[in-house]
């Protein structure tokens, strides 16, 4: 099968399962996770054979057009996980819980939760931050909701990070081997691991038995996610290190978009092929 047509992250029918994406990590069978805001967009990537589509509260800043992820709401992101679900067929949807919608307390977790897998129709949800959420991981896990952790650079805490800095270097490194243990431990069912060492995601990747997927983390993780704008070539200015383009869209749009608009200032558009009679 070309890699064109190839269903990553297993061949059952029907939705990619948690069981799915664990059973494709004791394979050693690595797979492509996206980020997904629409359902045109999510159409294009489920039929590209991506098994988790992640709608990402970095919709903020490539949607909302904020300068962080944290200003973004439940309630800016629920029809965009919606959108994305009836998009696709196959991939596991992913929504992200935005900043403040579970950090102060399980109630308030299993709450937010509920309304991306109720009113969004989710298949999963994902959070920030190690020990202090780990009691949010295991109520949700055990109220039947997986769970997709997120250690390293997680964005919502910028602000202590003082920026978008490499994290888990040196002894913070064990840290983060602690923290994503006691992640699973508690019952989540995959972690992403943004902006580390690629000798910590190793070490991460080696020591958990759930997929670790990487992002700006090296290739030895099981999985890697991108946010697609980065992948496609749709951000102005700064990109990180992490990112390599396999397009620019934003020059094939303002090429197509250029030609348009001078064709309708020339009424060369619509012509006799795309005019009614
Ligand atoms: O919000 C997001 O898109 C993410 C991924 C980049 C992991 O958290």
């Amino acid at each position: 099968m070309s890699d064109a047509m190839r269903l990553y992250g297993g061949t059952s029918r029907g939705r990619v399962t948690v069981s799915d994406l664990i059973a494709a990590k004791q394979r050693g069978e690595r797979w492509p996770c996206l980020t997904a805001y629409d359902a045109s967009t999510a159409d294009i990537f489920d039929a590209a054979g991506i098994p988790v589509l992640l709608v990402g509260d970095s919709a903020a800043m490539v949607i909302y057009g904020y300068d962080s992820t944290i200003p973004v709401t439940v309630d800016e992101l629920l029809p965009l996980v919606r959108a994305v679900e009836r998009g696709s067929k196959r991939a596991m949807v992913v929504a992200d819980l935005p900043f403040g919608s579970y950090q102060s307390s399980v109630a308030q977790a299993m709450d937010t939760a509920a309304r991306f897998m109720k009113e969004g129709r989710a298949h999963a949800v994902k959070l920030e931050g190690g020990a202090r959420v780990l009691p949010q991981v295991r109520a949700m896990t055990e109220a039947g909701i997986p769970v997709m952790a997120h250690l390293g650079l997680t964005p919502q805490s910028v602000h202590q990070f003082g920026g978008y800095k490499v994290q888990g270097r040196g002894d913070a490194g064990d840290r983060i081997i602690e923290d994503a243990l006691a992640l699973q431990d508690a019952g989540a069912f995959s972690l992403v691991l943004e902006v580390v060492p690629r000798e910590l995601a190793t070490r991460v990747t080696q020591t958990l038995d759930i997929p670790v997927i990487g992002i700006g983390a090296g290739n030895t993780t099981d999985a890697q996610v991108l946010v697609w704008h980065d992948l496609m070539g749709m951000t102005r200015g700064h990109t990180a290190k992490f990112v390599r383009e396999y397009c620019r869209l934003s020059d094939i749009m303002m090429d197509a978009v250029q030609r348009w608009a001078a064709d309708v200032a020339s009424a060369a558009y619509p012509d006799e092929e795309h005019t009614y009679h």
